[in-house]
């Protein structure tokens, strides 16, 4: 299927075909990744973070160094001006410049843009809209990458599953998503988008959380629900470990329980699962150091999947 530019937005799962090509291609990208070092000669890609990130921000300029991109990362949050998202408002309080101005001019910087932009946790209809990376899509012109946006992380999840590719036994791996203890409200977006790819892939996806703790159904469709977490760990070979805060309750902490954080003996049932984490990680409250330093982990290899995950999108919107 030929689409145009304009009109790709790389914001969600791209069906299964498209998402098997993506993977099989940072694969190839992991063995060579400058096979294509001067595929985005005279591209430019601009990396526009509205939030804090390590990982997104760095693999995302390497794999554009990898193909011949120039990268420009602008941290829009603390060196540009407060942005106004509201259409129509009246701009005489604290913001100084309107979305449509500022992605207006980004889109005619570059050829690319991609775009971190976190949810309130505050406003549900707002973030369930994904109002400002969606605001980017309409006001620039170009296409979109989301470097994890309200609802979705899809850059993360492409480079999940071409790390259970790796280490997959079976055509139809068990993967168990657990909802793990945090301090703060944390967003949805890593666990929607990596139960979107997951069903999206025809893998076995079992979700366990405390009640009320549900994610949005629209990712979770195909998914077992199960709450009690040693029953849903049974014979898991992937268990991939993240918080989030209540959909329901939007953006509320119910559940600090620390007997929900994964340690070897809660994988007493699971003798060969591999543990995932999208990082950053808080040690011994999501996530025990005995399986962050142990054999299970694949944290590593995640994140070092994130150049090869960029590099596959970013090669695809070259061909496109
Ligand atoms: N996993 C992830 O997106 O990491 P950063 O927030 O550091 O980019």
């Amino acid at each position: 299927m030929k689409i145009s530019p304009s009109e790709f937005n790389y914001t969600q799962f791209p069906g299964k075909t498209l998402a098997s090509k993506l993977i099989e291609s940072a694969l190839a990208y992991k063995t060579n990744p400058l096979a294509d070092q001067n595929k985005g000669k005279g591209k430019r890609l601009g990396c526009i973070f509205l939030n804090p990130s390590l990982r997104t921000r760095v693999s995302t300029q390497i794999a554009a160094s990898n193909l011949g991109i120039e990268s420009v990362v602008l941290n829009m949050d603390k060196e540009a001006w407060a942005l106004e998202m509201e259409e129509g408002a009246t701009m005489n309080k604290n913001t100084v410049e309107h979305i449509k101005d500022a992605a207006g001019v980004l889109g005619s910087y570059f050829d690319f843009l991609a775009v971190r932009a976190f949810p309130t946790l505050t406003d549900k209809s707002a973030d369930m809209a994904d109002e400002v990376i969606n605001k980017f899509i309409k006001y620039t012109g170009r296409p979109i990458i989301s470097l994890e946006s309200a609802l979705r992380h899809p850059l993360q999840s492409l480079a999940d599953q071409v790390t259970i590719k790796e280490k997959a036994k079976t055509t139809k791996p068990k993967v168990v998503l657990t909802w793990a203890p945090h301090i703060k409200a944390i967003p949805h977006a890593v666990a929607n988008s990596f139960a979107e790819w997951t069903l999206g892939m025809d893998y076995d996806l079992t979700i366990t959380h405390p009640e009320g703790y549900e994610l949005d159904e629209q990712f979770t469709q195909g998914a077992k629900i199960e709450y009690d977490q040693s029953r849903a760990l049974q014979n898991a070979d992937f268990v991939y470990v993240k918080n989030w805060s209540s959909f329901k309750d939007y953006g509320k902490i119910h559940h600090t329980d620390p007997t929900w954080m994964l340690t070897e003996n809660s994988l007493k049932n699971a003798p060969d699962a591999h543990v995932m984490h999208c990082l950053p990680v808080r040690r011994n409250v999501e996530l025990s150091d005995e399986i962050l330093d142990g054999s299970r982990a694949l944290i590593q290899q995640q994140a070092a999947n994130r150049v090869f995950a960029a590099q596959a999108v970013l090669s695809h919107l070259l061909d496109i």
